[in-house]
């Protein structure tokens, strides 16, 4: 029988690293829900994202892997998600291990592994480095994108 299965999380900059987990959930069940974290809540968490909530929002809605995207808005808000939409399976990148085992009693919670050598943080780093370097030459755009593609699987 077909599974149900969440996941959460910002999505800034859609990278490879966010590609490959959406994928792997996909794999996992029938259907995939998405909550994407909103601006606000982002801000409660202290994090800043260089693209807004609509456009991470519609850019992971696009996904064929992904059936529904919904706003995550808290971090109370999982147990009812779970309940609401049926879910049989909470999956998400194994950067959280074991925050979520308290979502045992309501579904299966899996940590999947996280792919090296990327994420928002880093291309926002690796951004700042392109903008300061622009014009001096030391050291080239060219060498770190290089370096970052370098990085990658
Ligand atoms: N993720 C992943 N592999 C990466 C980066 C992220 O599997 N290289 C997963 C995370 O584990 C999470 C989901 O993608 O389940 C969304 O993560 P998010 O925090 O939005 O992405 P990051 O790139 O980790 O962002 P940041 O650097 O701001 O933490």
């Amino acid at each position: 029988m077909s599974k149900t299965v969440i996941t959460y999380g910002t999505f800034d900059m859609f990278h490879i690293g966010h590609l490959n987990l959406i994928k792997r959930l996909h794999q996992l069940g029938g259907k995939l829900i998405v909550a994407v974290s909103t601006d606000e809540f982002n801000a409660q968490k202290g994090k800043r994202t260089l693209i807004p909530y609509q456009q991470r929002y519609e850019i992971v809605e696009a996904l064929k892997y992904v059936d529904l995207v919904i706003p995550e808005v808290s971090w109370e808000q999982k147990v009812e998600d779970i309940v609401r939409y049926e879910v049989d399976i909470f999956a998400i990148g194994d950067d959280w291990t074991g925050k979520f085992d308290f979502l045992q009693s309501h579904c299966e919670v899996q940590y999947l592994a996280r792919t090296q050598g990327i994420s928002s943080s880093e291309l926002k780093l690796a951004l700042g480095r392109l903008v300061e370097g622009h014009g001096k030459g030391v050291p080239s755009d060219l060498d770190i994108l290089d370096g970052l593609r370098r990085s990658l699987p």
